[in-house]
């Protein structure tokens, strides 16, 4: 008994030495040392040897069984780590390596000038109001002071909805819905999208105004010419000059645009600024009493100016950019500059 209880050490641990997986270990165990195992099997076989051998034989057998037993849990372990340190090496991270670099979207160019010039107007204690895209003639052309058939009308090209309502052509009917609604002071300016049948390297069918209204006792274009100074000088630059040229609008009285000089040239003349040394930006004037009488305020008592200007001109000279489609393509190359 003895040496078969030998045998099954030797035939354990060699099988043992040649086990590469934790299956293989689990099956040795079962083999040996289960219910119905080899060392289990000669152990129940103890009654049968003589009493004398017995003790030493149910030692050794024990020995046996301990030793192949922690000679399996060895090699759990042992495959344990190795399966680890495989997984480690396999995983390892290299910290040198640069990073791989996130795409993050941004504000379109439009988004971000009109944000700035809010700033800048809120900086000056304008507070920003809305008004529908989608306007009754009444506001877009009547209440401003151009009836049917005024011939200003073909100033801006409109989009006809019906005949009494169309595609706002620009920004300057939120000043009567807010005169309507407001007893002044009033000091507002509407931000927007406005649409004209135009289309070309500097116009777009649908592009976007700014329109700023300012109603108090005692206004006069003084008032005008600085705020409108203050305005240009925070987005183009503190030395960036300014010529208010006399113009005209039913809707002001008197009235003016605004050129900067050109961004470009510098005022030498280039062919942005078709050698004239200057950019027009806005228009504007002092509120027509017309239009005063028309939202019922008394152009006696009130004075006021107002002004709009093109976010997409502004933002072209601000970044020099010679074509106003660029804006509405939905090039990523070109978006993602700004
Ligand atoms: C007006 O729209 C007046 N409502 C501005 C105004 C407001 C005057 C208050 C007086 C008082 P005008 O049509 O010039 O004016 O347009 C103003 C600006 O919009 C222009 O200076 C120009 O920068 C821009 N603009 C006009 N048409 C287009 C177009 N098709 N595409 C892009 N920008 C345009």
């Amino acid at each position: 008994m003895k040496g078969r209880l030998e045998e099954l050490r030797r035939q354990a641990e060699a099988e043992l030495s040649a086990a590469r997986s934790r299956d293989e270990l689990s099956a040795i165990r079962t083999k040996y040392l289960g219910r119905k195992g080899l060392l289990t099997a000669v152990l129940r076989g103890l009654g049968s040897a003589s009493e004398s051998d017995r003790p030493a034989l149910g030692r050794l057998s024990n020995e046996i069984k301990e030793a192949v037993s922690s000679r399996i849990e060895e090699e759990i372990r042992r495959l344990d780590e190795e399966a680890k340190s495989r997984s480690l090496q396999a995983e390892k991270i290299d910290v040198t390596l640069p990073g791989r670099r996130i795409v993050s979207g941004n504000l379109h160019p439009i988004t971000q000038i009109r944000n700035e010039i809010c700033e800048i107007f809120a900086g000056l204690g304008f507070s920003i109001v809305e008004g529908p895209e989608v306007e009754f003639d009444y506001y877009n052309f009547e209440a401003l002071n151009m009836p049917k058939d005024h011939p200003a009308r073909d100033m801006q090209d409109t989009f006809y909805i019906s005949d009494s309502i169309v595609l706002r052509t620009h920004t300057s009917p939120v000043q009567v819905r807010i005169m309507e609604k407001r007893k002044p002071p009033v000091r507002i300016i509407a931000p927007g999208k406005v649409y004209r049948c135009d289309s070309d390297v500097t116009h777009s069918p649908m592009f976007h105004q700014i329109e700023g209204l300012l109603v108090d006792r005692g206004i006069s274009f003084g008032d005008l010419k600085g705020v409108l100074t203050s305005f240009a000088r925070q987005v183009f630059g503190e030395k960036t000059r300014l010529r208010f040229r006399p113009s005209f609008f039913p809707f002001t009285e008197p009235s003016a645009e605004v050129d900067i000089q050109c961004v470009i040239c510098g005022g030498s003349g280039c062919r942005v600024c078709g050698q004239s040394g200057w950019l027009e930006i806005l228009g504007s004037g002092m509120v027509h009493p017309e239009v005063f009488r028309i939202v019922g305020y008394d152009p006696e008592e009130v004075t006021g100016f107002a002004f709009g200007l093109g976010l997409e001109r502004i933002a072209m000279l601000k970044h020099g950019i010679s074509d106003i489609r660029l804006f509405y393509e939905n090039d990523m190359r070109f978006l993602s500059q700004f």
